[in-house]
């Protein structure tokens, strides 16, 4: 059993902290948020992630989590302690490490034995050392035995605890390789594939892993347009690509690109890091405009569809940037609510999961208890986040009480035949049918 903290929170550090402390663990999760650990220490879940609270509530039962505000308390005595804070985007693109900065500082500020600092938090390439000199800065005469490790996290948010507990594989950057080790104790029991690398290697294998999953999206969703333009379907296509083992079927769904907490901010700070350094990362470029380019597109699609979008009433179903979480950041449908308000189009929406952030997020958005409340007298409904609760509305229903029968599906989702048999104008994205233009149908 090891002694673990862990610092922030948030869909990262929450999986993480509870994971550990599943594994037998020690540990202690603190966050700056007295509302978030207030809500934690009442056993409510500052976060939706499928299966934590139940696995929140175990350990905490269990006697092997803690929550706190208090760093004194969370790292007295720790041998581990994670960095598991945000690096939104600054600015420029660059990811901001101000709250990194000051994790580091208040470990600096709080430990007198030996520990090993471990920046689970997404991080530019050379951070890594950045903050060994903060924490070096901050002892200033009073050096402290420390080291740090780059342990990246892949998981994902919708099946974080699983991601978590059967990695494809962990990665740990160090300098110190005796430190990597003992941080891959902690991970044995997953069995898993456990590779050690130097500190900025670690770092860059998270932004690779990362921009190379927002490419495959946007290259299909490009192919999707181009299918658009031709007459084929992407859907079929992109199932004839995955079936080719060197190409595999993941990540090659067409919709309204990629969003989230992660990919967005990701690449746009990798490419940030390679202008500063001096490389013209063209790739990545066009990669993001294909994805900003996808939310455009289906606003023109609702406008050929409905003329004017003046006045039209849009359904949203979906409003979290994927399903199985409530997270709205950089979610497509935030953006293309905005782009069809910025037309003068009125907005009904709907999300099994998050209505809480909608309600801080949206400004003018008619917010509805069901996907049939959104549909009641809408002149378009847009699929935007694919929920399994949307895979199989009574149509019929939808059908009647919609002012105009038209149907986008921005994920693919649903059967186009069954539909159109029903009377609705339907398209979704990339799909033709043999060979004849959707926008024609
Ligand atoms: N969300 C994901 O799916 C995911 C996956 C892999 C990696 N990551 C990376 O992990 C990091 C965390 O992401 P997240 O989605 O969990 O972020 P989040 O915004 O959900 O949570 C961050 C938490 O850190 C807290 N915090 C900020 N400064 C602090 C400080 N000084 N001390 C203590 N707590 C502090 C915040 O209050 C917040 O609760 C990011 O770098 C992200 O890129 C995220």
């Amino acid at each position: 059993m090891s002694k673990i903290c862990v610092v922030g929170t948030g869909y990262v550090g929450l999986v993480t902290g509870t994971c550990f402390a599943d594994l037998g663990n020690d540990v202690i999760c603190l966050d700056v948020d007295h509302e978030r650990i207030d809500k934690l220490n009442k056993g409510e879940m500052p976060i939706y992630e499928p299966g934590l609270e139940q696995l929140v509530m175990q350990n905490v039962h269990s006697g092997r989590l803690h929550f706190t505000t208090d760093y004194t308390e969370a790292l007295k005595g720790v041998e581990y302690a994670f960095i598991a804070v945000g690096t939104p985007s600054g600015n420029d693109g660059e990811a901001d490490l101000q709250y990194v900065r000051s994790a580091a500082e208040a470990i600096a500020d709080h430990v007198d034995w030996p520990i090993i600092v471990i920046n689970k938090s997404t991080v530019p390439v050379g951070t890594g050392d950045w903050v060994a000199e903060v924490i070096n800065q901050r002892r200033n005469s009073h050096p402290l035995e420390f080291s740090v490790v780059s342990n990246p996290e892949f998981l994902r948010e919708g099946s974080a605890i699983s991601d978590f507990t059967n990695p494809d594989r962990v990665v740990l950057g160090s300098l110190k390789k005796e430190a990597a080790q003992k941080v891959a104790l902690l991970y044995q029991p997953l069995r898993c594939t456990i590779m050690i690398t130097d500190l900025r290697t670690a770092e860059m294998i998270k932004y690779a892993s990362n921009a190379f999953l927002a490419t495959r999206i946007s290259f299909i969703n490009e192919i999707a347009n181009i299918c658009e333009s031709l007459g084929a379907d992407v859907t079929e296509v992109a199932r004839g690509m995955g079936l080719d083992k060197r190409i595999g079927p993941s990540f090659l769904d067409a919709g309204l690109g990629w969003g989230g907490s992660c990919f967005p901010k990701d690449v746009k700070a990798l490419e940030h890091m390679a202008v500063l350094h001096g490389t013209q990362p063209q790739l990545l470029q066009a990669v993001m405009e294909i994805n900003r380019n996808q939310r455009r597109r289906a606003v023109m699609k609702l406008r050929k569809l409905l003329g004017n979008l003046n006045d039209k009433t849009i359904g949203v179903l979906g409003l979290a940037f994927k399903p199985n979480t409530d997270d709205m950041r950089e979610s497509p449908a935030v953006e293309i609510i905005h782009l069809l308000q910025n037309e003068g189009a009125h907005i009904k929406a709907y999300d099994p999961q998050a209505m809480p952030n909608a309600a801080k997020i949206l400004h003018q958005v008619e917010l509805c208890d069901t996907p049939y409340a959104v549909a009641e007298g809408a002149d378009a409904l847009l699929l935007a986040t694919h929920w399994n609760e949307f895979k199989q509305l009574d149509f019929t229903r939808v059908h009647e009480i919609m002012r105009q029968p038209v149907l986008l599906d921005g994920r693919n989702l649903w059967d186009a035949e069954p539909l159109r048999a029903l009377g609705f104008k339907y398209i979704g994205v990339g799909r033709a049918v043999n060979g004849t233009l959707q926008e024609e149908e």
